[in-house]
């Protein structure tokens, strides 16, 4: 493929390949050197319309391991603050040949419409409640390292579904691979239709934790609640923050995971997310950095080839 805009076109061998070659990342990673040439003499350029701390920083360190030219487009300092459209934006880029194009857009469907215009890759970095790949693929090398496979697993994805683009991400690519989600969270949380989404759906936290191989947290995405239902915090921790005691409820070798920013003390207990015996928060943000240099290592090939043909 020429670009990476979500889960839903990947094939499960796909998504096999692209771990198996972060799987090397994640040792040169852990080496001395850190460094390889796949990206060298290709221009990675970063465009986030929206607050982001380990998905822009993994992107950028990723770019730089692999030898790209790497630029952080300031959106705040940009022609965007003067109403340039995205498309707009992005053809401007474009017109400075990049290679890699690295966006995150509040808009669900943002990062598709950009990608019909430009003559680079593009990488979906996260757009609105639609699709965050990266972050689907960095859970998914988690777990298969932790677990030991993909499929055959209880995963339970509690907390606002409904705003969540790493849930659908998650869901998607979970199933894909045969294994089952549970959908946890107040009923106003949920999105319209989640009975079509191939997941069991829960609004009691213990119910839905029961036996369950994987513990994922999300945050309330208070951003996109817009005048709706808006639960308070104490009454959520309550019923749906994750804490050792509902924790009991799944299987005892469970993982508890979280793919940031974090609200401790709304959606999980902190306590139990330093828990290193049982948190792999951690390690899914080492994992992120891996992820997106094989991401971006299997599109600069496909670019390469590409580019290739049209020469011949
Ligand atoms: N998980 C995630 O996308 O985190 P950031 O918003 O910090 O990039």
């Amino acid at each position: 493929a020429r670009h990476l805009l979500g889960i839903e076109p990947l094939a499960p061998d796909e998504i096999t390949a692209l771990l198996d070659l972060a799987e090397r990342y994640v040792a040169l990673n852990r080496s001395g050197s850190k460094h390889a040439d796949v990206l060298a003499g290709l221009t990675q350029i970063n465009m986030f319309f929206e607050p982001s701390t380990r998905t822009q920083a993994s992107f950028e360190l990723a770019g730089k391991r692999l030898g790209a030219d790497v630029m952080n487009m300031a959106v705040a300092q940009s022609s965007v603050k003067k109403g340039e459209t995205l498309i707009d934006t992005a053809l401007s880029l474009n017109a400075m040949h990049p290679d890699l194009l690295v966006v995150r857009h509040p808009a669900s469907g943002a990062v598709n419409q950009l990608a019909e215009k430009v003559t680079c890759a593009v990488l979906n970095a996260g757009d609105g409640r639609h699709e965050h790949p990266t972050q689907a693929l960095l859970d998914a090398l988690t777990i298969r390292r932790a677990k030991g496979r993909l499929h055959r697993l209880t995963v339970a994805i509690c907390g606002d579904i409904a705003h969540s683009r790493v849930a659908r991400s998650n869901l998607i690519l979970l199933n894909r691979m045969e294994s089952r989600v549970r959908l946890i969270g107040p009923p106003t949380l949920m999105p319209a239709g989640v009975a079509e989404f191939g997941a069991e759906v829960y609004d009691d936290m213990r119910a839905g934790l029961e036996g369950a191989d994987v513990v994922m947290m999300l945050r309330l995405q208070r951003e996109r609640m817009d005048g709706g239902f808006i639960p308070s915090e104490r009454e959520y921790y309550h019923r749906f923050g994750l804490d050792a005691e509902k924790l009991a409820h799944a299987a005892p070798d469970a993982i508890v995971m979280h793919p940031g920013p974090m609200n401790r003390g709304v959606e999980i207990d902190g306590t139990l997310a330093d828990d290193i015996r049982r948190s792999v928060i951690q390690e899914q943000v080492e994992m992120g950095v891996a992820v997106r240099m094989a991401a971006m290592h299997l599109l600069a090939d496909n670019l390469r080839a590409a580019r290739r043909a049209g020469a011949g």
